[in-house]
């Protein structure tokens, strides 16, 4: 559907900038009468929004003295008037508590004790803008909450939009600090989510335990795939509907590749056939209304049998998943889990006679040579986004030490690409990844995805059980 632009008969022009709704005072006062109450929308101060205020706190602590202005973001164009999902900026929603409803182009502005929240408001019935503006009226974007709703929901005193450049305008330039030109306060709050408060670990375990039941809809439609052109895009569609039917999005496009794709590390076309015999791997996360995303990847067989090279290679990702898994604690560095993870991708690779020189040589700084077969990283932080704080300074993520609460992925892989010649025919076209999302306890980590089996013969019985 589209703003009407109607061509006069005398041009030949099929689009202009000419609408065709009326305008005569006689239409004007006909469309504002007769409307009833819409009905009213959330008014109690969210869970999300309490765990928010304490993080609020912080930042003023952190800027004293300064004007802190953090924006939702506005919609993204896709063509013309046609837009992408709204999704707003992951430090507002931490900062707010204000997920997938937020309104867009809200702006949150933090100046010492004083936090205001402006959003725009809709043209309600009292103005014509309320049919006429597919931007605002509600006749288009439907009614929004008040800024009363708002400031109940979020506990943050809401204004209009339309005041905030008047707001700002109060203060000097220098005491104003905007997430868009301040690599401080872009990094200040990619820090601020390190470690995971105990409202967002649950809000974690939700995503992981909606993730999980995408999946098992995959596996029910993995013969099917195989049977059709195009499997790959029945399986993102099952995992796509199964989130949807939740009332759930996503928090990144679905990987799904099939034999060989399994190698493209960002294959999300997923436009190729699903065969027998081949591994598929699937990299999906559901994402909630609070913005929290899972991040998992599993590795099947399609036929719902591993061959055996298949099972070799599938086994070595595991067991360098099972290092790292049994090297995080807190106090070991972050950069020191995919060190665990690489001893055992090297090791095995080594033992396979791959390697040109031995494991211990490839793993020296300037040698590397396994890494061809695994260029990416073991982990990153989860949460908001699904790579979250992407902006931390070095010494707090890579170089970081782990802490109770911190949320990340390991997930090892191994991918000998169709066209691979430094290897036997027998590893081409096989490509796995491990993906689990852990939480860092007081002694280790748990992992948080464990419900999705990992094992060899808990995969098969999985895929035997629901295929
Ligand atoms: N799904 C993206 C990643 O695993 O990092
Ligand atoms: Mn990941
Ligand atoms: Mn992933």
């Amino acid at each position: 559907m589209q703003w009407q632009n109607e061509a006069m008969s005398e041009d030949k022009v099929i689009q202009t900038e000419r609408s065709t709704t009326p305008d005569s005072q006689e239409f004007l006062a006909y469309m504002a009468a007769n409307w009833g109450e819409t009905s009213a929308t959330a008014s109690r101060l969210s869970e999300a929004a309490k765990a928010a205020a304490k993080r609020r706190a912080k930042v003023a602590a952190h800027f004293a003295g300064k004007v802190v202005v953090v924006p939702a973001g506005g919609m993204q164009v896709r063509s013309n008037d046609t837009e992408y999902r709204y999704r707003p900026h992951a430090a507002f929603t931490h900062l707010t508590g204000w997920g997938s409803a937020t309104v867009p182009d809200s702006v949150l502005v933090i100046n010492d004790s004083t936090t205001t929240l402006f959003l725009r408001q809709t043209a309600d019935k009292s103005s014509p803008e309320y049919f006429s503006n597919p931007m605002i009226g509600e006749f288009w974007v439907g009614p929004r909450p008040s800024l009363a709703n708002i400031e109940q929901l979020l506990g943050i005193k809401t204004k209009s939009l339309d005041e905030l450049a008047g707001e700002l305008a109060k203060h000097a330039h220098e005491k104003l600090i905007e997430l868009h030109n301040s690599d401080e306060l872009a990094t200040f709050l990619s820090e601020l989510r390190l470690v995971k408060d105990e409202f967002e670990i649950g809000q974690m375990r939700d995503a992981i335990k909606a993730t999980a039941s995408g999946f098992d809809d995959i596996l029910k439609n993995l013969s099917r795939a195989a049977k059709q052109n195009r499997g790959e895009r029945l399986l993102e569609g099952v995992f796509f509907t199964n989130a949807r039917v939740n009332g759930y999005d996503l928090g990144y496009e679905s990987i799904v590749a099939a034999g060989p794709h399994a190698c493209i590390l960002h294959w999300t076309r997923n436009d190729g056939d699903v065969h027998d015999g081949d591994l598929i791997l699937v990299d999906a996360g559901v994402e909630l209304d609070s913005g929290y995303t899972a991040d998992i990847t599993r590795t099947l067989p399609v036929n719902g049998k591993f061959s055996e090279v298949q099972r070799k290679v599938y086994q070595a990702v595991l067991d360098a998943a099972d290092a790292a898994f049994a090297f995080a604690k807190p106090g070991v560095k972050f950069f020191e889990i995919h060190e665990a993870a690489m001893k055992v991708i090297a090791a095995r690779l080594g033992e396979w006679g791959l390697l040109p020189v031995s494991a211990a040589e490839s793993l020296q700084k300037d040698k590397q040579f396994h890494r061809r077969w695994m260029v990416h990283g073991t982990s990153h932080h989860l949460g908001l986004d699904v790579h979250d704080c992407a902006q931390a300074r070095r010494e707090l993520y890579k170089e970081g030490t782990l802490e109770p609460g911190m949320v990340f992925t390991i997930e090892p892989g191994l991918y000998f690409h169709e066209n691979d010649l430094a290897v036997p025919a027998e590893y081409r076209g096989i490509g796995v990844r491990i993906e689990d999302n852990v939480l860092v306890t007081q002694t280790g980590v748990e992992n948080l995805s464990a419900g999705l089996p990992r094992e060899t013969a808990a995969v098969e019985a999985w895929l035997a059980k629901l295929r």
